[in-house]
């Protein structure tokens, strides 16, 4: 596992940015596994930036997120869709038809993660997983657990998460379930981009990085990665450094 502190989110999300653009130019069929949330979107900016500029094209990438809130549809303003819709994918040439989620409005959910893990391996395996973390270390929706997951699956958000991501919806109506890539699905993709910034995030970083692997901090599993870095900032690295 690589750490790379940076002075700010700007400087991360420039460093990596210029990670994904280089990985589209030299293959511009890429496979690209992406996050919601805030951390990456300051990153997403940038390469929306980029296409503008004429710097990169996205139109042949194919794209898995890790995640999805159950019973949203993909209309709803909360909706992980809406989000890469509304911060990316609207706003460069992606191909709607190569963007796959999975669907929290699924009927059978046993048969909507196994397709979507079997879309992943069609695929060729993710190029690039792009992830935050959450301030319990959870990565996509992985939350503390007694075990690692594998493939897809549904899982119930923990009170930290739930306390985290209820800002963003108006009433009391965040989803208490989604689905969620697995542990080794993540683990499976080539390369993997971690960003965690600002103090919220210091227990988490310093448990990823310097604690045992352990699913109580899902994180942690990174350490075990070929090729994982993780873009901190001086706020979220400052358990690492004391
Ligand atoms: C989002 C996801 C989550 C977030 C994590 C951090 O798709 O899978 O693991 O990356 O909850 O969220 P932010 O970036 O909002 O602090």
């Amino acid at each position: 596992m690589k750490v790379i502190q940076m002075n700010n989110a700007y400087e991360i999300s420039k460093a990596v940015a210029s990670i994904f653009i280089d990985q589209i130019n030299a293959k511009p069929e890429s496979v690209l596994g992406f996050a919601t949330g805030a951390s990456p979107v300051e990153t997403y900016k940038r390469i929306i930036e980029a296409y503008q500029n004429g710097q990169v094209s996205l139109k042949d990438i194919t794209t898995f997120n890790l995640d999805e809130y159950c019973g949203l549809s993909r209309d709803n303003v909360n909706s992980y869709y809406y989000f890469m819709k509304d911060n990316l994918f609207g706003k460069t040439d992606v191909n709607f038809e190569k963007v796959n989620f999975l669907s929290g409005l699924s009927g059978d959910i046993e048969s909507e993660c196994k397709a979507y893990q079997a879309a992943i391996e069609k695929a060729g395996g993710i190029d690039i997983q792009l992830l935050g973390v959450g301030t319990n270390g959870h990565i996509g929706f992985n939350e503390p657990s007694d075990s690692f997951s594998d493939g897809p699956f549904k899982v119930e958000l923990t009170q930290s998460t739930i306390d985290a991501n209820s800002k963003y919806f108006e009433n009391d109506d965040m989803p208490h379930f989604a689905l969620t890539m697995g542990i080794g699905d993540i683990l499976r993709a080539k390369k993997i981009i971690l960003i965690a910034t600002g103090a919220s995030k210091a227990k988490a970083v310093y448990s990823m990085v310097k604690g045992e692997v352990s699913p109580q901090c899902p994180a942690s599993v990174l350490q075990n990665h070929a090729d994982a870095t993780i873009f901190i900032d001086k706020e979220s690295a400052a358990l690492l450094n004391s």
